[in-house]
């Protein structure tokens, strides 16, 4: 990896400097990059600014998943008027809304900047040239840019979880879904460059470490000499550096999680008993049309194999209700897959058509929006009642926890995380953050653990 000149991890807050104010909507992977994109204007001598009314740049990093993440988006560009009017700012639109609109966007008198998810080394010389009044856009995407080489700087952290990106893009073509589309093609990241964020981020103090990307198990670097590193590598590798720093991923593509990889997270305590496995539907009709690579009976398979080289397992998923063409049977399936396989949690969704995918191209949303619905509340109910199930059986266990601070409701209470990934909630009892406890839960919510020390 070249020499980096990237090397803050924490915001450098500074009145006299230019003040940039930046908004993230959407996944991990954007809140990463928000920290990547503060990086590179930091370097070109921007202070961060948590007041909009201060701001002289607003920037906001925006999501295209579902079309009501975009509207929120553009409800908050009314509000960005209202501060234009009152002084000069410069306003950019950032992220997966900004490659998928386009000069689109462009024509909204709010915006002066366009900038893809690959454009980020640009922005200062795009707020220069906005900043005399000649709006400005790049969407060019890479096959290249991991910005391997540039040290995010952790806005809103905790200091005691972060994340970094081991890849970027998507490969896949699920039909339904935009990421493709707006993320490019899939590129693994440098090891190196991976290994050394991890070791700055172990450096100062943080104990937890997540590596993100669209689909981890395709990681595959291949280096100048042949030389080739896959997932379950990387995975060890990063397990390696300091046992007493837990590591996460996400997210994993069903059929292609590695038994490698499970016995690899078997292997290493600090690599937490997690595995976010989407299924998006139990019906093997649905799963075709969303061109997803598995059937359910094979989606199945993975699962006993997960839960038996790593009993203890959390597995957690992502659903679509109402997806083109599903008939009650195939709804009536992804309900018995969820009864069947007892996820400890859950992202539901109903489906929202994404312009110019395959399934707005091929298929017809012919579910009607109160179906949508209806289904999805069908989903949300059993699962709230199988995530209460399984946290109850909890009840009585111990738990080795990092705390991650304070609870939202009490200050002398604090929340931390089991390795499986169930948050707990216990007495402060003088501990802090970035420390292990252990806990025994005495009482439980469906998405919290009710705990006392031991
Ligand atoms: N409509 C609804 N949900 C979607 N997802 C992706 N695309 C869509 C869409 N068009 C969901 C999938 C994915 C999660 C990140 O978002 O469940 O796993
Ligand atoms: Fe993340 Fe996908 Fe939303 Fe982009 S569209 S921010 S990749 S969830």
């Amino acid at each position: 990896m070249a020499e980096s000149k990237y090397t803050s991890v924490k915001p450098v807050i500074d009145a006299s400097k230019k003040q940039v104010y930046i908004e993230t909507y959407g996944c991990q992977m954007n809140v990463n990059d928000s920290e990547v994109v503060l990086s590179i204007l930091q370097q070109a001598g921007y202070s961060l600014c948590n007041d909009i009314s201060k701001a002289d740049v607003i920037l906001v990093n925006t999501c295209s998943i579902r079309d009501n993440a975009e509207q929120r988006v553009l409800g908050r560009l009314d509000v960005f008027r209202l501060e234009k009017k009152k002084r000069k700012i410069i306003v950019g639109i950032l992220g997966c809304m900004a490659e998928r609109l386009k000069d689109e966007l462009l024509k909204h008198p709010v915006i002066d900047i366009v900038a893809g998810p690959d454009a980020y080394r640009d922005l200062p010389k795009l707020i220069v040239a906005a900043s005399a009044d000649s709006k400005q856009i790049n969407t060019i995407l890479s096959h290249e840019e991991t910005y391997a080489d540039i040290a995010p700087v952790r806005m809103d952290s905790n200091g005691v979880t972060a994340f970094i990106s081991i890849m970027r893009g998507c490969n896949n073509v699920c039909s339904y879904c935009i990421v493709p589309y707006v993320r490019g093609a899939e590129r693994s990241r440098d090891p190196k460059s991976i290994i050394a964020e991890a070791k700055t981020l172990i450096d100062n103090n943080y104990k937890e470490i997540s590596l993100l990307g669209q689909n981890v198990d395709s990681y595959n670097w291949k280096g100048e000499n042949g030389e080739t590193v896959s997932f379950a590598q990387l995975l060890e590798m990063v397990a390696q550096l300091d046992p007493t720093v837990r590591v996460r991923f996400s997210t994993s593509y069903p059929n292609d999680i590695k038994d490698e990889v499970l016995y690899t997270m078997a292997r290493y305590e600090n690599i937490c008993k997690h595995i976010h496995f989407p299924v998006q539907s139990g019906s093997d009709a649905m799963l075709i049309k969303m061109r997803r690579k598995y059937t359910r009976a094979g989606y199945l398979e993975r699962i006993s194999k997960i839960r038996e080289v790593i009993p203890d397992c959390g597995i957690t998923t992502d659903v679509i209700a109402g997806f083109c063409g599903e008939t009650p049977e195939d709804h009536a399936d992804t309900i018995s897959l969820f009864k069947e396989v007892r996820y400890d949690g859950a992202f539901m969704f109903q489906y929202s058509l994404r312009p110019n995918t395959l399934a707005a191209r091929h298929y017809e949303d012919d579910v009607p929006n109160e179906v949508k619905t209806a289904r999805l509340n069908e989903i949300i109910a059993l699962q709230n009642q199988i995530s209460l199930e399984r946290n109850q059986e909890c009840i009585g266990k111990v738990f080795k926890v990092l705390i991650e601070g304070a609870s939202k409701r009490s200050e002398t209470e604090l929340v931390g995380r089991t390795s499986s990934n169930k948050a707990c909630v216990f007495p402060a009892g003088g501990h802090k953050a970035g420390e292990y406890v252990n806990v025994k839960v005495i009482s439980c919510s469906s998405a919290t653990l009710i705990c006392e020390l031991v």
